[in-house]
């Protein structure tokens, strides 16, 4: 058993805590600042680390203890079982942070650690292309915690979206937004929907939504060994995490390569759509299904990250409360949607106001790229499944 931590976004500690606990229930799970610390086996981690989708990186704690000097430091760090933890061919990578410590100076005590853990694992053969492992070293009112990193690259890394963009929505947070939305739809039991992204770029949602395991590498089992034998079944590692079913995917994007890249991407799906842009989407839609009343037989679960304009000016930027207000009058006329999730910057004159019959629930606020953004989320209930 060891003991991890998971990092998370702030803002997104508590949705990384019902992860954790439904990837390894048995776990111990605590909420702390900046993220989830958990018991686990490291088979059992290494098994389904790659199913944790929120979560921006995974620290596995290899030792605490106090030391106010650096002898002591070294010392503590040098007697630690570095070769059990480290792969023989791995090099490493040590990184510190230091408050209300008297060990400050960061490069000390990287480099510190660095010679202490060489010289516990000893002499080994130069590998001719060795891999790096990361080790995480925190000072604290002078208690040094040394974590390995079970990852290698951060986790927002799936390994399936090349074209990110240039203001990209990370996969950890659009996870975030998926794993509300997952909530939201499964209170409506077993239902079908159809589901709508209006600006759908790399389809970042959906891709969170249909959640196709990454194929990427993992420091664990590679630079970090695993020893003891997950417990777990693996056979279950794919069981739903809702009810909810989508039974068919429409898109929209003006970027004709995003297009090109969605319809590779939706290539095993029996249904699905792709429009040159909202409007036609929306057209689309309407001739589809007759008449405005009929589509409250279908349920549509609509989901948007609208350009922002902070950074990049577009026509279509929601950088003002009455450009957000207009945006989700746009979304109920054009979608006529039972559930919406869109992502709008803040604003410093506030929340917009919705359209008539849709009802707030609640909002998720967290930070990309520093700028302060709010996942606002909205149920229709006259267009509901009962
Ligand atoms: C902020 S990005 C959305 C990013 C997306 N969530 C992703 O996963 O990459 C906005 C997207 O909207 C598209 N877009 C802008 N105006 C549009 C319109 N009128 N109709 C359809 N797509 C539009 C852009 O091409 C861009 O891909």
């Amino acid at each position: 058993m060891v003991t991890a931590f998971a990092i998370a976004n702030p803002g997104l500690e508590e949705l990384v805590e019902d992860e954790v606990r439904s990837l390894w229930p048995a776990c111990e799970a605590k909420t702390e600042r900046g993220g989830v610390t958990f018991q686990v086996q490291l088979g059992d981690l290494q098994v389904r680390l790659a199913d944790l989708r929120i979560a921006t990186r995974v620290l596995i704690r290899v030792a605490e203890f106090t030391a106010k000097d650096f002898p002591k430091l070294h010392k503590r760090t040098l007697a630690l079982a570095w070769s059990q933890w480290l792969a023989s061919d791995a090099d490493i990578k040590v990184k510190a942070a230091s408050q209300a410590s008297r060990l400050k100076i960061k490069k000390r005590i990287e480099d510190v650690v660095s010679e202490a853990i060489t010289e516990a694992r000893g002499p080994r053969p130069r590998a001719a292309a060795s891999r790096l492992a990361q080790i995480y070293v925190r000072v604290d009112q002078d208690r040094v915690m040394i974590s390995a990193d079970a990852c290698g690259e951060l986790m927002h890394k799936r390994g399936d979206r090349e074209d990110v963009g240039r203001a990209p929505l990370r996969e950890t947070w659009a996870a975030a937004v998926v794993q509300r939305l997952r909530g939201l739809l499964s209170r409506t039991a077993n239902s079908e929907w159809v589901w709508i992204e209006p600006m759908a770029g790399t389809a970042v949602f959906a891709r969170e939504w249909r959640a196709d395991r990454p194929t990427r590498d993992w420091a664990l089992g590679q630079v970090i060994r695993v020893s003891s034998k997950a417990e777990g079944e693996t056979a279950s590692l794919q069981a739903p995490r809702s009810h909810a079913q989508i039974r068919s995917w429409c898109f929209a994007d003006s970027n004709p390569a995003r297009r090109k890249a969605l319809s590779a991407w939706l290539a095993g799906e029996s249904s699905f759509s792709i429009a040159d842009s909202q409007q036609e989407l929306a057209a689309s839609l309407m001739a589809a299904i007759g008449s405005p009343e009929a589509s409250r037989d279908e349920h549509r679960v609509v989901v948007v990250n609208p350009p922002w304009g902070v950074r990049l000016q577009s026509p279509d930027a929601v950088n003002t409360r009455a450009r957000q207000v207009a945006f989700l009058e746009g979304l109920e006329q054009s979608f006529r949607p039972a559930v919406v999730a869109v992502i709008f910057p803040r604003t410093r004159e506030g929340l917009a106001g919705a359209p008539a019959g849709w009802r707030e629930l609640k909002p998720l606020q967290f930070k990309v790229g520093g700028l302060p953004v709010v996942a606002r989320f909205f149920e229709v209930k006259a267009r509901l499944p009962r």
